[in-house]
């Protein structure tokens, strides 16, 4: 009688100690996503000026972009990518795709040219995985004449300052392995591991899965350790 009561006391303990953890994970995203403008903590990063390239940099939340930049923004990702979706399990799914673009929680960095044209975009989101606040890269979209000039790099390394200055412990994207250009830019030039949930570490498609999920992890990530217990969470293309 007097185990069983004790195991129960610790049973509660233990959930107590979960929700209390999880409103704390919650209570950091909220804070993020109630930023005015993350990038005015780094004003040298508002300006991409080398490789010929002279770009201004912003970040804004979708309900501020404006329509004809989120149009560009669909259009860009259909461009880039549509033929690499119909190559995985997922196929293209156009409303799909826009819904995801315009959804609330979408934040945009946005570099624009001279003339304020759009050229790249990456969408994010501040979000909860796992048990985990992290920094959720959706989209890293270049315009072909703007490549290979280290702005991809730049717009990541922002993603990654935003995520530290948040306390969100890491940043996480989901990347074809048929995308041969982006996969080696992310996991060779920008060092990304495969994040414990990826199926490939899951166990649970493994090899069939035509993605990856990957990772990098903040100084909040890297103090914590390994997220959650182990077990598998998400990441399953099923
Ligand atoms: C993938 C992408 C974001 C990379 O951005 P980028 O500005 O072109 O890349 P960077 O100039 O910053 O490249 C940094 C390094 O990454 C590697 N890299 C970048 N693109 C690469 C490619 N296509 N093939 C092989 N390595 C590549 C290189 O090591 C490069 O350094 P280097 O140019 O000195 O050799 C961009 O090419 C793009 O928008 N592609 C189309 C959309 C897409 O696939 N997005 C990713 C979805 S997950």
């Amino acid at each position: 009688m007097g185990r069983k009561s004790n195991r129960a006391k610790e049973k509660k303990q233990r959930r107590l100690e979960e929700r209390a953890a999880m409103d704390a994970v919650c209570a950091k995203v909220d804070a993020a996503n109630k930023l005015e403008d993350p990038l005015s903590a780094f004003p040298v990063f508002k300006k991409y000026d080398r490789n010929g390239l002279n770009l201004q940099i912003v970040s804004k939340r979708v309900s501020a972009l404006g329509s004809e930049i989120t149009e560009w923004a669909y259009e860009l990702t259909r461009a880039n990518m549509q033929t690499l979706y119909e190559q995985s399990e997922w196929g293209w799914k156009e409303r799909e795709k826009r819904e995801e673009l315009k959804d609330e929680r979408a934040w945009y960095l946005v570099a624009l040219d001279a003339d304020s044209a759009p050229v790249a975009f990456s969408h994010f989101r501040f979000d909860v995985e796992c048990g985990d606040e992290v920094l959720y890269c959706y989209e890293v979209q270049l315009e072909a004449k703007v490549r290979r000039k280290g702005l991809g790099k730049f717009l990541i390394q922002i993603l990654q300052l935003i995520a530290n200055s948040t306390q969100m412990k890491k940043v996480m994207l989901t990347v074809f392995k048929h995308n041969q250009g982006a996969y080696q830019f992310f996991r060779e030039a920008l060092q990304f591991e495969i994040d414990e949930t990826s199926p490939s570490m899951s166990g649970c498609c493994g090899e069939d899965c035509t993605y990856e999920i990957l990772s990098r992890r903040t100084k909040y990530g890297e103090a914590s350790g390994p997220s959650h217990g182990g077990g598998h969470c998400g990441g399953c293309c099923h």
